[in-house]
């Protein structure tokens, strides 16, 4: 029977890689998120989200799998993943895993095996073809511009080229193969089977290609090659259907399936959210974090979630995160990183999110207010993308120093470096030597420095998700928005049967005036949650100081 418990849930996203090594070898491991687990708890989250913690060479981090049915070694294999899944349930705590159905690494013994003849039974499991008169079969680049920067590789063995969207490591499965899709939900029906209770799809709207492979019409990407997004192709709610009635559809599970949907907006996403449709529970669209370097304004923001509160049925999920292990942090990118404001802007930040309607999203290290940090040599970065665009801002002419910093606000290491617990050594990461420079910033910025601080991000965020226990307007209201066309000012109120809470907040580096609606002026407002001292309403406009935010309750007088 499904509950619907994600309709409440704060999701904390686990880089395990980055999270807390307990052995020394300089990595993340499951021993270590044991160990850490009384810190989620305090926080009060209510689920994990593994970013893929499976057997991995690691060339994504993990989001290239080898075997899908085992746990990575290096992370303590099975028997600690199984301590983590039991602990974090006694704790209350759900778990949810990323399952990564468009490609899997060149090392999974399905393309080991694909490869070796034209007639193995594994042959189909992943996109071959034939040379187009000795040149790739189509113009697709691959996204990480890896080797020639054709998402086409070439292979001796049988002469044939395979498909890799993510570059030659990470070969595309081939949804068409029904072989493969049994063997795939097998494998996730054992997981359910273990006890975890739901995933997250990794790039699920790529997992349709578009009949034939035509060559891309898109721009040049690098080498000559044209970028091809693939997403939400015709055909591919059958697929998302099938997976999801074959998984954690099945009654005997209590589960949700995530879609990471690049691609979609409210007019093309709704239907995969439709109960009727058996698709989706959730949608994790990129409307907001995908807008490249340039900054979010406060106007597209408001449009944006009006667009999808406008149009989803009453508890139909979105889900509410600026940060991830692919995002720079989110105070750098939406807020204000310096000292003055890196903690009230990244709180203003973090109340508009809570608030907003949808599952919400804690991505590690969020929780201490994380800021970007920038390293000067390629040797400190790991990303996929920023190495490729490093190399390719070098074959395109640019020095090295040129080529880094082009880099250094989009990377996705911003957000994978190792969480610091403490100033001491690595952050108190690790004992040996981290797998990845650590934020410069450690000693100022850690979870040990930030809570002994009398304006404390972390406490700041126990509060927030505690308020959602005890709010059900934030979870279940109504939305109303504010000052709508304003460019600074975000206001919503959030009112359902049980209580109304309003939120005001200045996203900005400037003052700014607000004027409380006529509607609400009979209200009384009670400050339940603020990032600046008296936040009392006494006057009907108040000057606001830049990043001022506060969260009310609302009673009529
Ligand atoms: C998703 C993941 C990202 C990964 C990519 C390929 O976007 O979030 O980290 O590199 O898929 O699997």
């Amino acid at each position: 029977m499904r509950s619907y418990w994600w309709k409440k849930a704060v999701i904390y996203e686990i880089y395990c890689k980055s999270f807390y090594d307990t052995d020394g070898d300089g990595l993340g491991d499951l021993n270590g998120v044991y160990e850490k687990l009384p810190h989620l708890a305090e926080l009060g989250i209510n689920c994990i989200w593994f970013t893929p913690i499976y057997v991995s060479p690691q060339f994504d981090n993990g989001y290239d799998v080898a075997d899908y049915s085992d746990i990575e070694p290096t992370y303590g294999g099975m028997t600690a993943f199984k301590r983590v899944l039991d602990r974090a349930h006694e704790l209350g705590i759900k778990v949810v895993m990323d399952m990564v159905l468009n490609h899997s690494s060149d090392k999974n013994k399905w393309f080991q095996e694909s490869r070796k003849s034209k007639d193995n039974p594994y042959r189909n499991y992943y996109y071959w073809r034939e040379g187009n008169d000795g040149k790739e079969p189509n113009n697709w680049a691959n996204y990480f511009k890896t080797g020639n920067c054709s998402a086409w590789n070439y292979d001796e063995t049988t002469g044939e080229y395979y498909l890799g969207l993510y570059g030659q490591f990470m070969p595309d499965l081939n949804w068409e193969c029904k072989e493969l899709r049994e063997d795939v939900y097998r494998m996730m029906r054992s997981w359910l089977d273990l006890g975890v209770d739901g995933f997250r799809l990794d790039v699920i709207t790529k997992l349709k290609k578009p009949a034939g492979l035509p060559d891309s019409t898109d721009i040049e990407w690098a080498n000559g090659y044209h970028y091809f997004s693939c997403d939400c192709q015709e055909g591919l709610h059958e697929i998302i259907h099938d997976i999801a009635k074959n998984t954690w559809l099945l009654p005997q599970y209590d589960a949700f399936g995530l879609g990471e949907a690049s691609g979609i907006r409210p007019d093309n996403g709704i239907d995969y959210l439709l109960p009727e449709n058996e698709e989706l529970d959730i949608l994790y669209h990129f409307q907001i974090v995908n807008r490249a370097i340039a900054p979010c304004k406060p106007d597209y923001y408001k449009q944006v979630q009006k667009g999808w509160t406008d149009l989803l049925p009453k508890g139909i999920c979105v889900t509410q995160h600026l940060d991830n292990h692919d995002q720079p942090r989110l105070i750098s990118r939406f807020g204000n990183d310096s000292e003055e404001y890196r903690k009230k802007s990244g709180k203003m930040l973090a109340m508009m999110t809570h608030m907003m309607p949808g599952t919400v999203f804690v991505y590690q290290g969020e929780e201490i207010g994380m800021i970007n940090s920038y390293h000067d040599t390629i040797d400190e970065y790991n990303d996929r993308y920023t190495v490729g665009n490093y190399n390719d801002g070098l074959r395109k002419g640019l020095s090295a120093e040129e080529a880094i910093k082009a880099l250094w606000e989009v990377s996705r290491d911003n957000a994978r470096r190792p969480m610091p617990w403490n100033g001491g050594k690595n952050g108190g990461f690790t004992e040996g030597t981290p797998w990845l420079a650590l934020d410069k910033h450690y000693e100022t910025i850690n979870l040990e420095k930030d809570k002994e601080s009398v304006d404390s991000m972390f406490k700041f965020y126990q509060k927030l998700i505690g308020m959602r226990k005890k709010y059900d307007s934030m979870t279940e209201g109504d939305i109303e928005y504010y000052a709508f066309e304003d460019k600074q000012i975000v206001a919503f109120k959030r009112e359902c049967k049980t209580d109304i809470l309003f939120f005001v907040g200045n996203w900005s580096n400037e003052k700014v005036k607000f004027t409380l609606p006529p509607e609400l002026k009979w209200h009384t407002f009670e400050v339940v949650l603020s990032n600046f001292k008296d936040a009392n309403y006494k006057t009907i406009t108040r000057e606001m100081e830049p990043w001022d935010a506060a969260i009310y309750k609302l009673k009529l007088n």
